[in-house]
């Protein structure tokens, strides 16, 4: 893996994705074909909702015909990106008519077929004949005086704003000049205002500029206002960040006067000139809180290890397991931190031994059996490959636990070797591993398999082959019609039981300037599962942040989300205040998410990422879409690939590792292995408002079973986390609930989620909540350990918990 390089990677990306029309081909005749149709034009995307947003499907075998019979019943029928399909009765605001030969994209179905592109659709209206009453399309005005910047037949709340000058001296770099607004989006042959414009306000970006007739840049008005607004180079290597020395000039209208390539009656800026518009009404409003309510950042611990994963332990200590070879030399590769020790640092760490295999790069989860053992499966390479790797946690506050890791790799082995796969607790209690790759620059493991096994092999999974290698350490979670999987760019729902696609959700969004950014290793962003509240009626939502694109690694700005299992699911992109490759997410008590770490560019691992993000970022879900982001605390400690960042049981976030360059040379100007650990804590930690206690009847909960507490508050709430593993921006096991509570006083009963499709058996951290501000955790187990896991495996050497 490590030696892949950039330009190999685009190229396996051109191959399978980018399947262009072959030259020759006259367009408008395969564009025609659709009976009972016409063929209406090539569309934008609207600026805020799809363009045809009544209904979405998504599959590889997409052709104009079945997507003309799943809108049957609809005006127009549009299709995307080679395999979405849209359908509605009219256009969403900022959908825009573009070029035909936008529309390149060959039908995932039927190559001889054109179906759109990213951000392009190719859209049919049904024929007259039948009736239907057709809308004008949402063609631009023209403007009456002749060329000059288009000012009218903007999308809503665009204004023009005057010529621009780009590429300005560096203050850093003598050679280098910088473009006024960063993301050069296209250079085609289609420029125009609208479209340029629109791409920029889906990604959330507040002005657009038009240049030398043919590109579009997306950026802020902040971009030119600020004098020495800081512009990142894009070249993944470099790890520096550069300065304007001068703020861009003004010039007058006419010197911008090359004619757009996509619009003979106006103007696209000219030679190093913009032509460029602001948004009056920006939708984008981050928060900027400060002092108390920005959180902190603080050292919690010097560390004895770069770990790989961590896992707070029912216990209440924290393991840390590394990748071997990392950190000293006489390292063991598993450690425990005792969060009470921490003034003493020698009773604060225990080396742990046991480890046979190397956990490069595993997957991690706490198991639902009654001890709250804890896994890791996978690795790197030989028998570690196949390894599985086992820890009853013991040991309490202040006391050093002796139980250590086992492993046996003669007798307990995956069924396949996996390098990056994840792994899940099923509903019906089983282990589930999924994809990884065989080793360095080897094939793809397309495939899952269960554990403990079930006497059958792998099932395989097209999906991952077709996707290779950029959807390592996918992203899957229970949802209750099955199992969501997140990988590169795309999603599905798998069946539980049979494992085959019973739902495809449309393409994920990249960035703004390239729509092949992804998610998951090596473009590595994070996914968090949103809160689920009782009755649990509403879709479980999920959250997708960071990530980079396959072409040159530009790490991305922003957050996607929507709710897999609603009737027709879109992507809502928020722009997030700056660029993430490498993050990680932790779901918080009060129902929060904290985005922290990673880099501004690049790639995942083996020094591919630089430019460290130290700033912190509070997602609030309960806000409106594009106002629920805060710019929180800042830290010095650079994160880069193999950090981590998981919520404890006293509810602050602890962040630990980093060790961007691997077994492989520095770079030079590389961060190094990191082994300070941090916690960021939260405002509601710092609110001075008093934490309310609880103690609860059980800590064993059945699905629905009624749980009494007693709180020294009344009017409180109750949130579960699921016990997470974090490593490569997945936090296996995240889940975010808050059950139904009622309290007499102090005196309190909460209600156990309904079932295994809502919270997965498993170990959850239970707080209590006054207001915003939590309770100390208390891990509670839900759903017992149907698929007898505690008696798993039956081998010599392991120490069984029993159910
Ligand atoms: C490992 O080596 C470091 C020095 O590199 C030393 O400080 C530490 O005590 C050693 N640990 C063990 C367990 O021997
Ligand atoms: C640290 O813990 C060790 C082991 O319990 C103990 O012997 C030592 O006195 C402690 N040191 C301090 C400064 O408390
Ligand atoms: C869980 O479901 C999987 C897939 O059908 C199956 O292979 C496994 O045996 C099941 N586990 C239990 C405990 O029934
Ligand atoms: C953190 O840094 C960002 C700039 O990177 C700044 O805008 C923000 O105010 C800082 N946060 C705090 C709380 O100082």
């Amino acid at each position: 893996m490590g030696r892949f390089i950039l330009s190999a990677l685009r190229a396996v990306l051109v191959a399978s994705f980018l399947t262009k029309p072959q030259a020759g081909i006259i367009l408008e005749q395969r564009q025609s074909a659709v009976s009972g149709w016409n063929y209406y034009g090539c569309y934008t995307e609207g600026t805020s909702s799809r363009a045809l947003s009544s209904k979405a499907t998504a599959y590889d075998t997409m052709t104009l015909e079945s997507c003309a019979s799943d809108c049957a019943g609809y005006t127009y029928f549009g299709v995307e990106y080679a395999r979405e399909c849209y359908c509605g009765n009219s256009f969403s605001a900022g959908s825009v008519v573009t070029a035909a030969s936008d529309c390149s994209f060959a039908c995932a179905g039927n190559p001889a077929e054109l179906c759109g592109a990213g951000n392009r659709l190719s859209v049919y209206a049904k024929a007259a004949s039948t009736g239907s009453t057709i809308s004008a399309p949402p063609v631009q005005t023209t403007q009456p005086s002749g060329p000059g910047p288009q000012k009218s037949g903007l999308p809503t709340g665009w204004v023009y704003a005057g010529c621009l000058q780009d590429n300005i001296p560096s203050n850093e770099d003598a050679n280098m000049e910088l473009p006024t607004f960063p993301y050069k989006v296209w250079d085609t042959q289609t420029n125009d205002a609208p479209s340029c414009i629109a791409q920029c306000q889906l990604y959330g970006f507040n002005a657009a500029g038009l240049e030398y007739a043919s590109q579009c840049f997306c950026g802020d008005v902040e971009n030119i206002i600020v004098a020495s607004a800081p512009t990142t180079s894009t070249n993944p290597n470099d790890v520096q960040e550069y300065t304007r020395s001068a703020k861009p000039l003004t010039y007058d209208d006419s010197q911008c006067n090359a004619v757009c390539t996509g619009n003979a009656n106006y103007y696209c800026g000219a030679g190093n000139k913009l032509t460029y518009y602001t948004f009056t009404t920006n939708p984008v409003q981050w928060s900027f809180p400060t002092g108390a309510a920005a959180g902190s950042y603080s050292l919690l611990i010097g560390g004895v290890v770069v770990p790989l994963i961590t896992a707070q332990a029912i216990t209440g200590k924290v393991t840390f397991v590394e990748k071997y070879g990392t950190g000293e030399p006489n390292g063991t590769g598993v450690y425990e931190l005792d969060l009470t020790q921490i003034d003493n640092f020698s009773n604060a760490w225990r080396t742990m031994t046991g480890l046979k295999t190397d956990v490069f790069c595993a997957a991690g989860l706490t198991l639902p059996d009654k001890a709250g053992r804890q896994i890791t499966v996978g690795g790197w390479s030989g028998s570690s490959n196949y390894g599985i790797r086992l820890y009853w946690p013991d040991g309490s506050a202040g006391v050093k636990g002796v139980n250590q890791w086992t492993e046996d790799p003669t007798n307990l082995q995956l069924l396949v070797p996996r390098w990056y796969p994840s792994a899940m607790i099923m509903a019906n209690g089983s282990i589930l591993v999924v994809g990884g790759e065989i080793g360095q620059n080897a094939d793809e493991q397309p495939n899952l398999e269960i554990l403990p096994r079930t006497g059958g092999g792998t099932v395989y999974l097209d999906f991952l082959q077709r996707t290779h290698p950029f959807n390592l350490y996918p992203f899957i979670i229970v949802v209750p019609s099955g199992i969501f999987i997140l990988y590169y760019n795309e999603a599905r729902i798998l069946d539980e039981k049979t494992f085959a696609t019973i739902k495809i959700l449309p393409n994920l969004p990249g960035a703004v300037n390239d729509p092949t950014g992804g998610r998951t290793y090596q473009l590595q962003g994070s996914m968090i599962a949103l809160p689920q509240y009782a009755p649990y009626t509403d879709p479980l939502g999920v959250l997708a942040c960071g990530g980079s694109t396959s072409n040159g690694g530009y790490a991305i700005d922003n957050c996607v989300s929507t709710q897999p299992e609603a009737a027709n699911p879109v992507w809502i992109i928020e722009r997030m205040p700056s660029r993430r490759v490498m993050p990680c997410m932790a779901g918080l008590p009060d129902g929060t998410y904290l985005i922290v770490g990673g880099g501004k560019h690049g790639v995942a691992g083996f020094g591919l990422g630089g430019a460290p993000n130290y700033n912190a970022v509070l997602y609030d879900p309960t806000k409106p879409v594009n106002k629920r982001m805060s710019v929180m605390a800042n830290t010095t400690v650079a994160r880069l690939y193999h950090s981590e960042a998981i919520v404890l049981l006293d509810g602050r976030v602890m962040i630990s590792g980093s060790d961007p360059t691997g077994d492989y040379n520095s770079p030079a100007g590389s961060w190094p292995e990191e082994y300070r650990v941090e916690v960021f804590t939260p405002p509601y930690l710092l609110s001075g408002v008093t934490r309310p206690t609880f103690a609860v009847s059980s800590k064993n909960w059945a699905y629905g079973a009624s749980v009494s507490f007693s709180s020294s508050v009344g009017g409180v709430k109750v949130s579960l986390l699921g016990s997470v593993s974090s490593t490569h921006g997945n936090s296996m096991g995240q889940r975010t609930l808050f059950p139904a509570v009622a309290c007499a006083g102090t005196a309190c009963t909460v209600t156990a989620p309904p079932n295994a499709h809502i919270a997965p058996p498993g170990w959850y951290m239970m707080f209590v909540l006054s207001g915003p501000t939590p309770s100390v955790g208390q891990f509670v187990r839900i759903g017992g350990d149907p698929a007898a896991l505690g008696n798993w495996p039956n081998l010599p050497g392991f120490n069984l918990p029993g159910v």
